[in-house]
């Protein structure tokens, strides 16, 4: 069913939200922009602000000026705002969708292929499935499809994950179903599988026999501004780890799959989230920064985690022994997204010159200056013996791709294309919650270590170098220029 250049119809709940201005609406334009889109792709938005069609469409192109203002062509965006319109609702009012029902079939005439967008807190996913359920607009049949994407975050533990798949499940079959972490829509993240998969002479060293450990780093300088009601329930835990982090920590571990299919590619990277053994709360460094707490909406004492630090294995043939070091936070000294393979050091040191060289280090770099850095041992000139590490690598901007797509556009146009591959399934959000919820649940209970601060602008706390220290290692950036 892969006839997304047929009119489509969009229906975006949660639509006066963020993400609708942000994210969702530069990407579908950018899409038209580049006919990549049916020209009749229609885009209904639902909420609750008494708004009409020109008001919405004003709004949204408020948020192009702001938000998006290299991508906006007024010519183009006068006929992309033709097809654009919106009905006021109430998230919790069944009359409301029948209002919305009524609009779609007034504004498509015939059956039409169909994507629902929910883009709303994650108390109305239940809800909305439900009432299009119980209106059978989830209906498809053998000349149109009917998709539905959900947004982060789905469930905030294992039990109420596995709710709401079964909520989702009553009504929409599995294979209709896109859960967004836009990770995966990332061009850097994509990368991966093509150096890993593309290449021969990466592979054949990406395992134990040659990997002494792996560290991946998502840092932000940012912190939780205005979100705070939100992160305080949330944490960098669910908010990052549970999700984009082991995302990527399955991408870098997986073994190939066979074909470059969506239950392929999935079937592989749930793999890796089974072969991964309980986390020990030894392994963990749970850090705040001082001024969180000042935040609005933050509890007073909170003991909301900013900062996470955890070494975790993959138990299986290809990786087991080798820790996976992971931290993420916010407030930091700078943003970066990485993935570094530090390789062993070699079995035998022939230079006298050198009392101990620097292995290897392969960077994947996903942001924000996406690329690949391969550090090396090379001779410094002159007599002797003596080497130094040096960088081969590769930035984005060398093949002349300085402004790379946004993740969302990947993803619409995927969900719209019904390509899954880049969206979770059902069992991998199940069991990347059964990897964190017993983590989550001792930090609630208030075992483990203590909550460390950090002042904003640095590493994180001191406790998440000892982490590192303990086994012999440091962290390590090996993206930017340096
Ligand atoms: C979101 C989190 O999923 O990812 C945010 O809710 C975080 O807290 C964001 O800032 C990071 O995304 P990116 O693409 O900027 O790394």
């Amino acid at each position: 069913m892969n006839n997304h250049a047929q009119p489509t119809t969009l229906v975006i709940f949660g639509a006066s939200g963020d993400l609708t201005q942000r994210k969702l609406i530069p990407a579908l334009f950018s899409l038209y922009k580049k006919e990549l889109i049916s020209a009749e792709t229609r885009i209904v938005g639902f909420a609750r602000r008494p708004w009409d069609h020109a008001q919405f469409r004003a709004v949204l192109l408020d948020g192009m000026r702001q938000f998006a203002p290299k991508l906006l062509d007024a010519a183009v965006w006068e006929t992309f705002a033709e097809n654009i319109f919106y009905s006021q609702g109430d998230l919790g009012t069944p009359a409301d969708y029948d209002h919305l029902q009524a609009l779609l079939a007034q504004l498509e005439g015939k059956p039409t292929n169909r994507l629902y967008y929910l883009a709303t807190g994650p108390e109305y996913f239940a809800p909305i499935i439900q009432q299009l359920g119980v209106r059978r607009m989830d209906e498809e049949d053998p000349a149109h499809w009917c998709h539905m994407v959900i947004e982060k975050p789905f469930g905030h533990d294992l039990a109420s994950a596995l709710e709401l798949n079964r909520e989702v499940q009553a009504v929409f079959r599995e294979e209709q179903v896109y859960r967004i972490d836009h990770y995966l829509g990332k061009e850097t993240v994509q990368n991966l599988l093509t150096f890993r998969f593309a290449n021969t002479i990466f592979e054949p060293l990406w395992n134990r026999n040659y990997v002494d450990h792996v560290q991946i780093t998502n840092a932000e300088t940012v912190d939780v501004g205005h979100r705070a009601g939100y992160y305080e329930k949330s944490g960098v835990v669910r908010d990052m780890f549970q999700n984009h982090l082991l995302q990527l920590v399955s991408l870098t571990a997986m073994e190939p799959p066979a074909t470059f299919n969506a239950k392929a590619l999935r079937d592989e990277t749930v793999k890796v989230l089974h072969a991964i053994s309980p986390v020990q709360l030894r392994d963990t460094v749970w850090g705040q920064y001082r001024k969180y707490r000042d935040a609005e909406g933050v509890a007073l004492g909170s003991r909301t985690p900013t900062f996470i630090a955890i070494k975790l294995f993959v138990e299986n043939w290809r990786w087991q022994g080798v820790p996976f070091y992971v931290r993420s936070g916010k407030a930091l000294a700078e943003r970066t997204t990485e993935i570094t393979l530090q390789f062993k050091q070699v079995p035998h040191l022939l230079f006298p010159d050198n009392t101990s060289l620097n292995p290897n280090r392969l960077s994947i770099c996903i942001q924000p200056d996406e690329g690949i850095h391969l550090t090396f041992e090379t001779k410094i000139p002159g007599g002797g013996m003596r080497s130094k590490s040096v960088d081969m690598d590769f930035h984005y901007d060398d093949i002349g791709e300085h402004t790379l797509p946004d993740a969302y556009e990947r993803l619409l146009l995927d969900a719209l294309k019904g390509d899954a591959s880049l969206f979770t399934r059902s069992d991998g959000i199940e069991r990347a919650w059964q990897l964190v919820d017993p983590l989550l649940q001792a930090w609630a209970r208030g075992e483990g270590p203590s909550l460390a601060f950090y002042e904003s602008g640095t590493w994180g706390p001191t406790e998440a170098e000892q982490l590192l220290a303990r086994d012999g290692h440091k962290w390590m950036l090996g993206c930017g220029d340096g």
